[in-house]
């Protein structure tokens, strides 16, 4: 096939020949993107000397992480997450978008526990409905604003969700009622948004399965710190996806999935004067208008 290297391997003129094997009905991007990947898998391969045993243990661990997946379970996410792939893909995404001397809030991964269908609650309400006898109940409060102008945005959507203290989302916890921990407020005339929620605790990333393995070979452990997680939404502005972490957690420094950006560590306070709860984190949201 005239593709071997000099020392009679397949080299450069093979992955050159693969690549090429693409059809004209190829798009533009996805010739970009399958070249890329082609190449850098060849040139991996080659650079480790990559056995044939040590190949098909990485695709049993692929159709693993395809077997244990389900709507409720995300394994191929989990594996990109404890290599640092999602984090890398959102930094690549949202660079731009930071490149302003006044940027929007940093983003941060969205991890596999979001569900589209979370309900709308009043602002005041609260999110913890089967709190635990160790969750300690928080306000979360804030305003969203317009980043370049300070503008309020009201009928903005933050959308949150956060695990118990058994390190459980409710999805993943037959003893928390549908949709505990999660909840959409939408911003009143001054952008404010606010509900009781509990000060969240550092949990371990599901490691019964590759991701899990992979962190064992690596020698790491499955915590991430103590989160938050927020999609905000608003007409005419792009869409924020970020995680705001609790900056007295453990793990900021070791995080599991490395989410934790500059910006994105927040501080709570002793709530006064509220029978409810016992801390107060005030946070605000920037966000950016779509070009
Ligand atoms: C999470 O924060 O929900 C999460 C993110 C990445 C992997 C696992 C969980
Ligand atoms: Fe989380």
């Amino acid at each position: 096939m005239g593709s071997q290297s000099t020392d009679g391997g397949l080299g450069q003129e093979f992955t050159s020949h693969v690549i090429q094997a693409m059809g004209p009905n190829t798009t533009p991007r996805m010739r970009t993107v399958l070249s890329a990947l082609i190449q850098h898998v060849h040139d991996f391969a080659r650079e480790v000397n990559l056995t044939t045993e040590e190949w098909l243990a990485g695709v049993e661990m692929i159709n693993w992480a395809g077997r244990m997946s389900n709507d409720k379970r995300n394994e191929g996410q989990l594996v990109c997450d404890v290599i640092g792939l999602e984090s890398l893909v959102d930094d690549i995404t949202y660079r731009e978008a930071s490149k302003t001397d006044k940027p929007p809030t940093s983003s941060a991964i969205l991890g596999p526990f979001w569900r589209a269908d979370a309900p709308i609650r009043e602002n005041g309400t609260t999110i913890t409905f089967n709190t635990p006898k160790d969750g300690v109940v928080a306000y979360m409060h804030g305003q969203v604003t317009d980043a370049e102008t300070g503008k309020p945005l009201p009928n903005t959507s933050v959308d949150v969700w956060q695990a118990s203290t058994n390190g459980l989302y409710e999805q993943q916890d037959d003893d928390q009622i549908d949709c505990n921990l999660r909840g959409k407020f939408i911003t009143d005339a001054e952008g404010r948004y606010s509900f009781y929620c509990l000060r969240p605790t550092p949990y371990p990333i599901p490691f019964d399965g590759p991701a899990g393995k992979l962190l064992k070979l690596m020698d790491r452990h499955e915590f991430r710190p103590a989160h938050i997680h927020l999609i905000v939404q608003s007409e005419g502005y792009s869409s924020l996806t970020t995680q705001i972490f609790d900056k007295d957690s453990k793990y900021l420094e070791d995080d599991s999935v490395f989410a934790v950006k500059d910006g994105l560590t927040v501080e709570f306070k002793p709530r006064k004067g509220d029978s409810q709860a016992e801390w107060d984190l005030e946070y605000d949201v920037k966000l950016a208008k779509k070009n």
